[in-house]
């Protein structure tokens, strides 16, 4: 029976996932859950290792549990011949940026080249890539059926956001149909509109999606920045704002930045993809630069109240690109830590859980075992990432025992009527001088 002609209803899946990084262990993990039999393979022998031992290499909110209550149907391989018996076949390599600013694709053209083409085999692409990737692939391995399934899931809530899904793209050209339905069977049951296209729509909806998300932080932070001109409180200004069904809440939360593995990148990739096709995409040079702009304003606010930095104290809280993760990449922190040490502060730093992939990254910043003892004689603390358990430290006493009770609130995060009620000089960003609680 050809692959074509495999009754669709309620089947359980064997699934090869390629790339067991933060989208590929969810992925394979969460299919798992589903009931289907999930091979995850990874060229990284130590990692592939670890995870068939039940220790997962990422901090993720549920992925444990899933993962060791799964364990059965899950199994972690550095073999791509295994694979060869699943019919669905996830890339979720990642898609590092080059110095150029393009998607680097080497990972992605590496699994492809260890393909056979088996036309009873579909590759469904996960990983983030420019349009027309898939047409390329396709070019190349004509008999291979291909679906663009771009992922939309967030780290921190990635297995809450892969199983309850706003949407699911899936992107065939003609003759690819089966593959699609073959991925539609195995995502309804999750929910969420199922939104079937081709695939060059598919690949620019993932990259148009992530561009959007930067463009309303960028904006937000912009309209932040106004707000402290003209004393107005950014947070009061997006909750007026988000009320509109048109622009809505989510994502209006200015600060100091966006980071992470994706926003940056994607937003360069998609700005390189228009570039190189003969567009030049005015908008999101600025979404870039307002971004890379924020992350140092943040100095200019404390040598207003400091003066020099010179041999001051600064203790950041949080060093993640945002909490419930210990992902540092592009983490906001690690140009924030830089531009400190570069006017002469020392840097002490707590993050929950961030504190083994920071300390190659930041090696010459104290890493403090607690909040409090970062702040301990600190001049001025700077909040980087919104970790709920900040909110709850007991600020009053925390006043006494820094040199000098400022804190700079770079997610506006804190409540600062608390905050000055013990005793905090307390700025945030966008907030005027009065400042209310985020929602
Ligand atoms: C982002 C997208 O939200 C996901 O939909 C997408 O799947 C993912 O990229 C990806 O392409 O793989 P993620 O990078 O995990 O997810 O994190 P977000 O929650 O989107 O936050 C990104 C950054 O924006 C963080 O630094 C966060 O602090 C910042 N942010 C977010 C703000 O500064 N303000 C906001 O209002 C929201």
């Amino acid at each position: 029976m050809s692959a074509a002609e495999v009754p669709l209803e309620a089947q359980r899946e064997v699934i090869g996932v390629v790339g067991v990084g933060w989208v590929g262990l969810v992925t394979a993990a969460c299919f798992a859950s589903r009931g289907h039999d999930v091979w995850a393979m990874d060229v990284d022998a130590t990692k592939v290792e670890s995870l068939s031992r039940g220790r997962l290499t990422i901090h993720e909110p549920g992925l444990p549990e899933l993962v060791a209550e799964h364990a059965e149907r899950l199994h972690f391989t550095t073999s791509m011949e295994v694979l060869a018996n699943a019919r669905l076949l996830f890339c979720c390599v990642d898609t590092p940026p080059t110095y150029s600013g393009d998607a680097d694709l080497s990972r992605v053209r590496s699994v492809v080249d260890q393909l056979s083409g088996d036309s009873e085999q579909a590759l469904v692409m996960k990983s983030t890539v420019p349009s027309g990737t898939g047409q390329s692939i396709r070019r190349d391995l004509p008999s291979l059926a291909y679906v663009s399934c771009p992922e939309f899931l967030k780290e921190g809530s990635a297995v809450d956001d892969f199983l309850n899904p706003d949407r699911v793209v899936i992107g065939a050209d003609t003759g690819d149909e089966w593959a699609a339905d073959a991925v539609a069977a195995i995502y309804e049951p999750l929910g969420g509109e199922l939104v079937r296209t081709d695939v060059a729509s598919a690949e620019m909806i993932k990259l148009a999606s992530n561009a959007f998300l930067a463009t309303k932080i960028s904006f937000i932070n912009e309209i932040a920045n106004v707000c402290e001109e003209v004393g107005a409180d950014v947070t009061e200004v997006a909750r007026g704002m988000g009320l509109d069904q048109r622009i809505g809440r989510s994502f209006l939360n200015a600060g100091i930045g966006y980071g992470g593995s994706c926003f940056p990148k994607d937003v360069s990739a998609l700005k390189q993809l228009a570039g190189n096709s003969g567009y030049h995409f005015q908008l999101l040079n600025s979404v870039i630069e307002v971004n890379e702009l924020q992350k140092r304003r943040v100095i200019g606010k404390l040598t207003k109240h400091l003066g020099s930095l010179v041999g001051k104290r600064i203790a950041l809280l949080g060093l993640a690109f945002k909490p419930n993760t210990d992902d540092m990449r592009e983490a906001s922190s690690l140009v924030l830590s830089a531009r400190l040490q570069g006017e002469g502060a020392s840097v002490a730093a707590y993050d929950p859980v961030a504190h083994e992939g920071a300390a190659g990254l930041l090696p010459s910043i104290e890493l403090a075992s607690s909040a409090e003892a970062a702040l301990q004689g600190a001049d001025a603390a700077i909040l980087v990432t919104e970790w709920p358990e900040f909110a709850d430290l007991d600020w009053a006493s925390l006043a006494g025992a820094m040199s000098r009770p400022l804190i700079l609130d770079g997610r506006n995060f804190l409540d600062p009527e608390a905050l000055r009620a013990a005793g905090f000089s307390y700025e945030g960003i966008g907030r005027g001088s009065t400042g209310r609680a985020r929602d």
